[in-house]
């Protein structure tokens, strides 16, 4: 029997609503962002993100039920009503604004339709990325393979570098994550002090592009790789931050060439530590697949290095395509239908807050 969700994720900058089937058929994407918004204060501004939840949420929900509608004129509702098994979504961690928005309409929607409720992590949705039938970038033309447990799992975004052991869809148990900054806040603050504004992982990583390695290693910058040798499962990113102000300091001179050097030599520190760790995991734990999601995962090098490492295994690497490493409806809609429990809307509430470290 055919399951189909109607997702809604609203936890930061994006407003995002899918239709999936199974958890793995993807019938309807929709994501609509305010980055730009936020482009001209440095930084995302809760308020600013939580207003444009407000304006885009009707629409997206309703441009994602568009496939399913029987006639132009059907409202939402009796689209949900008629076509929609559960609605799944975000209740956090997040922006208490921006999950708010989310979550209300949700509920409400609920409320109207008669539909269950899925309350879904939404560092969890992002390792469901890698459940989703998608073509894999390894093999043209091939579709990724099932996930075999126990698999473990680095979850890398904006605001969380976290890795779990998966015995399965119900067995979560979190090994470790960032005692301070995460990887993409670490790609984020070097990108600006590089020059590269708001421009964060993919800036460092076109800007890494144009070096190649052997030159790199000529240019004689030496990053460290921050608790690489610790035998914890934790992860810390401040402290290359600082090596790497302290690199642009003690520059006089900041050529475009030196700068995609340092570019080069960032991006190398982050996925040196990233794949070191995950395969220490791995290896610990005789996990049979490696999962790697979260908007980071987008960067090639990072996806590379980890293709490297296991080519020559029986080890299964699933990373999502880059459209369904930062933050979508998709994945939300596939851990609600596999790892999800229904519930009324009323016992649905946003937590801001809401506890990564599961299975502790
Ligand atoms: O998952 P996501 O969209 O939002 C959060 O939940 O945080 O992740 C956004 C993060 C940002 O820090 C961004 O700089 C990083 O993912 N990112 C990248 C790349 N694309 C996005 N980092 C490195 N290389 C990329 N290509
Ligand atoms: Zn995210």
């Amino acid at each position: 029997m055919t399951t189909r969700i109607l997702a809604i994720e609203t936890s930061c900058d994006e407003t995002a609503a899918a239709v999936v089937e199974n958890g793995t058929t993807i019938i309807s994407n929709v994501v609509a962002s305010s980055h730009d918004m936020h482009k001209k204060y440095g930084g995302i501004v809760p308020e600013v993100a939580a207003r444009e939840q407000v304006r885009s949420i009707i629409p997206v929900i309703t441009e994602a039920l568009e496939p399913l509608q029987n006639r132009t004129a059907e409202s939402p509702n009796a689209t949900i009503k008629r076509e929609v098994d559960a609605i799944a979504i975000t209740h956090g961690p997040g922006l208490i604004g921006s999950l708010l928005v989310g979550v209300e309409t949700a509920k409400t929607l609920s409320l109207l339709t008669g539909k269950p409720l899925i309350p879904v992590n939404h560092v969890v949705a992002h390792m469901y990325a890698c459940f989703v039938t998608h073509e894999t970038n390894q093999k043209p033309g091939t579709k990724n393979q099932k996930v075999a447990f126990p698999a473990i799992s680095l979850v890398v975004s904006g605001g969380h570098t976290e890795l779990y052991l998966m015995r399965s869809h119900t067995d979560l148990e979190w090994l470790g994550g960032t005692i301070d900054d995460a990887a993409g806040e670490a790609f984020d603050k070097t990108a600006r002090l590089l020059g590269f504004g708001n421009g964060g992982g993919p800036a460092i990583e076109r800007a890494a592009l144009t070096v190649s390695r052997v030159k790199s290693q000529a240019s004689n910058i030496a990053l460290p790789r921050p608790m690489i040798r610790d035998e914890s499962f934790n992860f810390s990113f401040s402290g290359l931050k600082t090596a790497v102000l302290r690199e642009w300091q003690a520059q006089k001179k900041h050529a475009p060439q030196y700068i995609a050097h340092l570019a080069y030599e960032i991006q190398e520190a982050i996925t040196d530590v990233l794949v070191h760790k995950t395969l220490r995991a791995r290896k610990l734990h005789a996990a049979q697949s490696v999962l790697l999601s979260g908007g980071v995962a987008a960067n090639t090098r990072l996806r590379d290095q980890f293709h490297t490492s296991l080519a020559d295994s029986d080890i299964s690497l699933h990373v999502p395509p880059p459209a369904l490493c930062t933050d979508n409806a998709v994945s939300i809609a596939a851990a609600a239908h596999f790892a999800g429990t229904k519930t009324v809307w009323s016992r649905v509430t946003a937590h801001p807050e809401l506890s990564v470290e599961i299975g502790q």
